[in-house]
């Protein structure tokens, strides 16, 4: 079992929101934290707005909806994460970034509490090294997004990581609803090993002219029954995103066939990020 009742999230974006809001859903008592007052309020509305669709559609009732949120916190204060049985990370995805924020929140993190990071590519054993004895209560829980709507959590044990915090982490996967897969700790897991390669080559396959991007899209779509297509998706996901990734593989597998291609860097320089900007490969802003 996983012996786990308060679930601690660190970032409000698209994924922390997501996992906080299936936690809640799932009946955890649930503080989601962000720095940022103003993402805190965004990520507040966008629950708002889904537990509203799921009682529209039926898959919710208002004690549902009620129940849910009074399971839900929304803290930007710290203090407030010190007590969970379980932090989740869900920052954007900077090495530098998590270390700081682990090393800063570990020594709170003592008994059976468990340090979870919701990295898409980056070593856990290297982030493990910024929480010192707590190595064995580290792991990766890699969620994916929509995360309500996707079923698969990854599952990434470090170097140190203890086998009560890997069952611990699965069962509480399912507990939030989700099927748990073990991956090795290579850069990109397998998820994004596979995924983020077919990405990149639709961005070559557009830069080199071989089709416009809807057309790559509709043929991935409809060729090889892919709900998006990959330009589409790496809107969904975020270029920048893409590219933090790719070049983690690329430095973490030292493989070139992992560089970002030029045209999919040129995009996050002008800003062209996907959805979250309004405009990346496919424009959003209407
Ligand atoms: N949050 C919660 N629910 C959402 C949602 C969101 N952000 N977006 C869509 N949904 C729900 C909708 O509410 C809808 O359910 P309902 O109609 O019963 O309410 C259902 O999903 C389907 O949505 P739509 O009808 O609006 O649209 P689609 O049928 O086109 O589905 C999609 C949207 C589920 C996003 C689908 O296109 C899809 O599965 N796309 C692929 C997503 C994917 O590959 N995700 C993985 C990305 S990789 C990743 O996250 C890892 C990282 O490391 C990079």
């Amino acid at each position: 079992m996983h012996g786990i009742n308060k679930v601690a999230i660190i970032g409000s974006g698209q994924m922390g929101g997501g996992i906080a809001q299936i936690s809640a859903v799932n009946g955890f008592e649930t503080v989601i934290y962000d720095l940022n007052s103003d993402a805190l309020t965004r990520c507040e509305g966008f629950h708002n707005k889904l537990f509203a669709r799921g009682v529209e559609k039926g898959r919710m009732s208002d004690d549902d909806v009620a129940g849910a949120k009074a399971k839900l916190n929304y803290a930007n204060d710290i203090n407030a994460i010190y007590d969970a049985d379980i932090v989740i990370e869900a920052v954007i995805e900077d090495v530098d970034l998590k270390k700081k924020i682990f090393a800063g929140i570990a020594d709170k993190f003592t008994d059976n509490q468990i340090l979870a990071t919701n990295t898409s590519s980056i070593s856990i054993t290297d982030l493990a090294t910024s929480v010192g004895d707590a190595a064995d209560r580290f792991i990766g829980m890699h969620f994916f997004n929509p995360v309500p709507v996707m079923k698969l959590v990854e599952v990434i044990n470090g170097l140190a990581t203890s086998e009560e915090t890997t069952k611990r982490t699965i069962a509480l996967s399912e507990a939030m609803g989700k099927v748990a897969v073990p991956a090795n700790d290579r850069a990109g897991f397998v998820s994004n090993r596979v995924l983020m390669p077919m990405i990149n080559e639709a961005f070559y396959a557009w830069m080199e002219g071989v089709a416009e991007p809807e057309h790559i899209d509709e043929i991935m779509k409809l060729g090889m029954a892919h709900p998006m297509g990959p330009l589409r998706l790496a809107d969904f996901i975020g270029l920048d995103t893409c590219v933090h990734i790719m070049d983690v593989m690329a430095e973490g597998l030292n493989n070139d066939r992992y560089r970002a291609c030029p045209l999919l860097k040129q995009l996050v320089v002008a800003g062209r990020l996907g959805n979250k900007a309004g405009r990346g490969v496919f424009d959003y802003s209407k």
